[in-house]
């Protein structure tokens, strides 16, 4: 379905066994509510949305016209994952903000959701890459993402802000689960993370 005249948002993009909707006021408080992971998956969690100030900004900002669109899974009226996608990234179409949470995990919600998003840019922006980037230990992830077409383009070291903030306050065997993915370099943390990339082509999965 293609964008609205008055929104940059299609009403609704249908996948299989889901559709990816705008945020609204009804699916931010239900993502208010997912349950969360904490450490390394911290940047993830939504629980700030339970505060009025901060879910007014956030739905603001999810529905602005700018680079990005951002979409909530829904399996009927259950908001079961999100996802976004920067239009303008000179790398390609970057995709971001994956996020399933733990109740809903292990159902390939991610490779649905992500599925439909892919097909309808095709649609919608035809010809640049698909791009994201991910950090090592995120496993999961990998597998989702694969089986969606995504290689690894390039992997390199990177100074993840939330995650080195976090690194100083993680308890040593929580840090020690994903050690081998970091290295302390020139006074800060730093992850090691994948940049994938996938050409467009339905028959890529
Ligand atoms: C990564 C994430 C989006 C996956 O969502 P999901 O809907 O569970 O993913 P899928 O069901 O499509 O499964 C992806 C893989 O993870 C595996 N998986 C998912 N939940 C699992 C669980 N609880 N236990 C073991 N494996 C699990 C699936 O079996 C699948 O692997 P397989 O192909 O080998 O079977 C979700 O776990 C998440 O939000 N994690 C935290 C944030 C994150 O890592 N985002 C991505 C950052 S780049």
């Amino acid at each position: 379905m293609s964008a609205t005249s008055t929104s940059p948002y299609p009403t609704a993009i249908a996948g299989d066994g889901l559709e990816l909707r705008p945020w609204d006021e009804d699916l931010l408080a239900q993502l208010a509510h997912w349950g969360e992971r904490g450490f390394p998956f911290h940047a993830f969690d939504l629980g700030h949305l339970r505060d009025p100030t901060r879910a007014r900004a956030e739905l603001r900002r999810a529905r602005e016209a700018g680079p990005h669109r951002h979409f909530v899974a829904c399996e009927g009226e259950t908001a079961v994952g999100r996802v976004s996608v920067n239009l303008r990234d000179r790398a390609g179409l970057y995709l971001w903000a994956v996020h399933v949470p733990p109740e809903h995990e292990g159902r390939g919600v991610c490779r649905r959701m992500m599925a439909a998003l892919i097909d309808w840019l095709e649609d919608e922006y035809p010809g640049p890459d698909f791009v994201l980037t991910t950090n090592t230990f995120a496993e999961r992830a990998h597998r989702a993402y694969d089986a969606l077409g995504f290689r690894v383009a390039e992997t390199r070291w990177h100074y993840d802000r939330p995650l080195a903030e976090e690194l100083w306050r993680a308890p040593r065997d929580q840090r020690k689960a994903i050690e081998k993915h970091l290295r302390f370099h020139n006074g800060r943390w730093e992850v090691r993370t994948h940049l994938m990339a996938r050409p467009q082509g339905k028959s890529l999965r």
